[in-house]
């Protein structure tokens, strides 16, 4: 494999904002970046950023045409099979729901499948949930996600750097998805002691 690759997925969580720095910062260190968005995903990016569609240069940024999008309901996408490689996944904000989906196994949409599938051929999973507080199925999904190898990585930005923004905030929680995924970007996320 030559580029880097990865697969992304938004779902109905708030934190539209997180997926467009994470995505933007793909493309900017040159990843290809495999989407798929859920029909709530959708209205999330309708409600936090004012997308009233898919708008991958809104997403992306300029180099965004690298951006390849799948449809939620085509389980026989590309994404879907083992055999398409790729560096891993992350699930960008993951919903409640969306972590249920994954933690059990199911197959019957686009995300849960290539999920599953990043699983089972023991790649890179991570999932950026939020929710607020956890409910106990939250709790025993990311201990099952754990045992099995996904990486949970709530949205949950760290206050020590004195953010003054909320997209200082923002790029503290993409900052390290990207470093979960080894992608090299400049966000401001260090600790410098
Ligand atoms: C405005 C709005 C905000 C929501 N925020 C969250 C959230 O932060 N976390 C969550 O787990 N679900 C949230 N939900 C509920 C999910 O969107 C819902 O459970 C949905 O079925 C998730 O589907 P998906 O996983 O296919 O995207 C929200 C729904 C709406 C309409």
């Amino acid at each position: 494999m030559v580029d880097m690759r990865i697969v992304v997925a938004i779902t109905g969580a708030s934190g539209a904002k997180y997926a467009q720095r994470f995505i933007h910062e793909c493309v900017k260190a040159k990843v290809q970046v495999h989407l798929v968005v859920s029909p709530l995903g959708r209205r999330l990016l309708n409600d936090e950023l004012g997308l009233e569609s898919i708008d991958l240069a809104r997403l992306g940024g300029a180099g965004a045409h690298e951006i390849t999008l799948y449809n939620y309901n085509d389980v026989g996408a590309q994404i879907a099979s083992g055999s398409f490689l790729h560096d891993g996944m992350v699930v960008v904000p993951c919903s409640s729901n969306t972590l249920a989906e994954v933690a059990h196994g199911l197959g019957g949409n686009l995300i849960a499948r290539a999920a599953a599938v990043t699983l089972k051929e023991r790649r890179r999973l991570v999932l950026c949930h939020r929710e607020m507080p956890l409910s106990p199925m939250d709790v025993n999904n990311y201990k099952i996600l754990t045992d099995a190898g996904a990486i949970v990585a709530p949205a949950n930005p760290g206050l020590y750097l004195n953010p003054t923004s909320v997209e200082e905030m923002v790029d503290f929680v993409a900052g390290k998805l990207l470093d979960l995924m080894q992608i090299q970007h400049n966000l401001n996320t260090r600790w410098q002691g």
